[in-house]
């Protein structure tokens, strides 16, 4: 990839939809790997990428997984509809989950999904309006990427 190209997509999210879990994500892990970025952040970008989507699988009722590259910069971006987060704070510590008994059967739900992402994310935001929905935006330099 030329420095100077700029690429985006977007996948859209539906809340509840299991069938589709990780479908988002695994798309945009298999454009960036064919993009020639580094395996490194493509793996990160992929594993932060999949918590976000299950999150809003999870909690929200329906959103969209956009995916941009300028500047050297992959920028992914969540926006749902749906609750919102109350204590951003809560939130963030690792174990801490509002999902249902239903969902901790299915696997999920071990607190672990936000902050693994901030782990993992060269800078991670979070912005959330209780009772609208929530926006996380996630970044990785490429700088330096040999493609
Ligand atoms: N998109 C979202 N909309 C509403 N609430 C959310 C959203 N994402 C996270 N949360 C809230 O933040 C909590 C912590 O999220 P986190 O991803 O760390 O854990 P989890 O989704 O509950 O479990 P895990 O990710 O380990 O399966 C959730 O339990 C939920 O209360
Ligand atoms: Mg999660």
């Amino acid at each position: 990839m030329a420095a100077n190209d700029t690429l985006e997509g977007c996948f859209e999210l539906m809340g509840g939809d299991f069938s589709n879990a990780g479908a988002a994500s695994s798309e945009l892990k298999s454009i960036l790997t064919k993009l020639g970025i580094s395996a490194d952040i493509v793996r990160r970008a992929a594993v932060t990428a999949f918590e976000a989507e299950m999150n809003v699988i999870i909690h929200a009722v329906a959103g969209t997984m956009h995916y941009m590259i300028i500047d050297n910069t992959l920028t992914i971006t969540l926006n749902d509809m749906g609750p919102g987060i109350e204590s951003i704070e809560l939130a963030m510590q690792e174990g801490y989950s509002t999902a249902p008994d239903w969902v901790r059967e299915m696997g999920w739900g071990a607190g672990m999904g936000l902050p693994n992402i901030k782990k993992y994310a060269d800078i991670f935001k979070i912005d959330t309006v209780v009772g609208e929905g929530t926006t996380l935006e996630i970044y990785f330099r490429l700088k330096g990427e040999k493609c």
